[in-house]
């Protein structure tokens, strides 16, 4: 009996006895908080030892199996996960790169533009306007570099992806050096995530040896640079520093990395899922992408779903559809009352409930005050006390700082002192508006300048947890 098993590291298939079935790797299914997860007869069902041993002696039981929705229709990046196996480049194909080669680059971008697509790593900058200004340096040479640092609590989205199908990330940085005329891509790396590092390197050395980034018409090289697995590693000025063998510390802008990046030559910095789009994009043209989403926000997203919900998981949605159906069928509903969400990592907004009837798309999310960011999706149950979760993320901010200036490095902690002190009974100071003001104004760089976000949010939406008293 053949059976795929998704081979991702949330699904840990190892712990499977499956002797006597032939078994084929695949990507992640979306159901990570019922792993291990596997496909049989296309049945998507979460599988274990004695369901195996069963279905030995009698394959009928499956008939009685409910399978779970992969909703493949529904995704872009997922959507061949039940088909490739992500350590066999031939079960990919490298179509959309050899399209891109037969047009011209302006033609490449000009497709990234109708699509819509913007970048995935937080900022949601128009991917093409940065292809286009990397495309008119005359400097040369050009770097693609790949972000995938992914340092941000409970954001796993990139790594899986990486785990489920590095081939169309290997794909799209080729395309994309190709429109901007780069030599040579860096795919950074957070060095904890060893499986998508694993998996990048196979790709990359499978597509060398298929010979599809290097031809006679175009070559492309392609390494990895492991991060140290630090949150400000992934910030792109300090993702260059790095690279470059410095410590991980954001330069000042101007000038932009399109101008001046990797080794002060023009570098184009995107994130893996946002390149991971771009073959996609090409080989089915912008209408088929644009057929997901709507104006403003086209497309999909993977997120990260956690929290309060009974299938945590990282998974793609079009974007658009509400929150409480993200819940509903990505997340299987609320496992105990839920009295609101972190949208967009840590650096988003703690936000009320009701923010549940909202679309999930760039403009409505921002309008409540949280962000789409990198796919960070936290549902925050009625017993957890949003002062608490406030104060832990003031503190991931704290000990993630550079500490290159002092508004950060000092203010951070000064905050999560100030609600540690509250939680054990004293007031809030009158001016915590001020100093988180002061925060996110004077700070060098976006983790500074987003670090209150989630308390300024906390307090806006959660009033009644703060007031217990606040100092005049
Ligand atoms: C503190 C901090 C951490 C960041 N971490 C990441 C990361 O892990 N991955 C990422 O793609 N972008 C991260 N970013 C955003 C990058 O600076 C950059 O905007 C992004 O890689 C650009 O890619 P995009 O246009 O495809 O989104 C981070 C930003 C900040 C301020
Ligand atoms: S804002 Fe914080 S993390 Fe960014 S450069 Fe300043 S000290 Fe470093």
């Amino acid at each position: 009996m053949k059976i795929k098993v998704c081979s991702c590291g949330n699904c840990f298939y190892k712990e499977i006895d499956f002797s006597g079935f032939e078994v084929q790797k695949c990507g992640c299914l979306g159901f990570c908080g019922f792993g291990p997860i596997g496909i049989i007869d296309s049945k998507v069902i979460p599988i274990n030892n004695k369901l195996l041993e069963k279905l030995k002696t009698d394959p009928h039981i499956l008939d009685s199996i409910e399978s779970l929705n992969f909703d493949k229709d529904n995704k872009i990046l997922m959507r061949d996960n039940d088909l490739i196996d992500p350590e066999n480049i031939d079960t990919y194909s490298f179509k959309a790169l050899e399209k891109a080669l037969t047009m011209d680059p302006n033609e490449v971008i000009k497709e990234i533009e109708l699509s819509g697509l913007r970048g995935r790593g937080g900022a949601a900058f128009p991917t093409y306007k940065k292809m286009q200004m990397v495309k008119a340096e005359t400097e040369t040479p050009k770097y693609v570099v790949a972000n995938l640092e992914e340092g941000e609590v409970a954001s796993f989205n990139n790594t899986i992806l990486a785990e489920s199908n590095p081939f169309s990330i290997v794909e799209g940085i080729a395309i994309a050096g190709y429109a901007v005329g780069a030599s040579k891509g860096y795919i950074f790396v957070n060095h904890k995530a060893k499986l998508a590092l694993k998996r990048l390197q196979n790709a990359i050395d499978q597509a060398y040896k298929k010979g599809y980034l290097i031809r006679e018409d175009f070559r492309f090289d392609i390494e990895i640079r492991r991060s140290p697995s630090a949150y400000i590693a992934g910030e792109e000025t300090a993702m260059l520093e790095v690279i470059e063998g410095k410590k991980a510390f954001p330069r000042n802008k101007p000038p932009f990395p399109v101008s001046k990046g990797l080794f002060k030559k023009p570098t184009l910095i995107n994130n893996v899922e946002t390149l991971a789009a771009i073959p996609y994009i090409i080989l089915n043209g912008h209408e088929f992408y644009t057929s997901f989403g709507v104006e403003g926000s086209f497309g999909t997203k993977m997120i990260s779903l956690t929290g309060n919900v009974n299938n945590p998981c990282v998974n793609e949605i079009p974007f658009n559809i509400k929150i409480k159906d993200i819940v509903e069928k990505i997340g299987m509903g609320y496992k105990e009352k839920n009295k609101g969400f972190l949208i967009g990592g840590p650096s988003g907004g703690i936000l009320c409930q009701s923010i549940e009837d909202y679309n999930y798309n760039y403009d409505d999310i921002s309008k409540a005050g949280g962000m789409v960011g990198s796919g960070g999706i936290f549902a925050i149950p009625e017993s957890m006390s949003v002062v608490e979760l406030s104060k832990y993320l003031m503190e991931f901010f704290s000990e993630e700082s550079c500490g290159q200036c002092i508004p950060c490095r000092v203010g951070t902690k000064k905050i999560t002192e100030i609600l540690n002190d509250f939680l054990n009974g004293k007031d809030l100071p009158y001016n915590l508006d001020e100093m988180n003001d002061f925060i996110m104004n004077v700070s060098l760089c976006g983790l500074g300048q987003a670090a209150p976000i989630p308390l300024i949010t906390a307090m806006k939406y959660f009033p009644d947890e703060f007031k217990q008293k606040i100092s005049t």
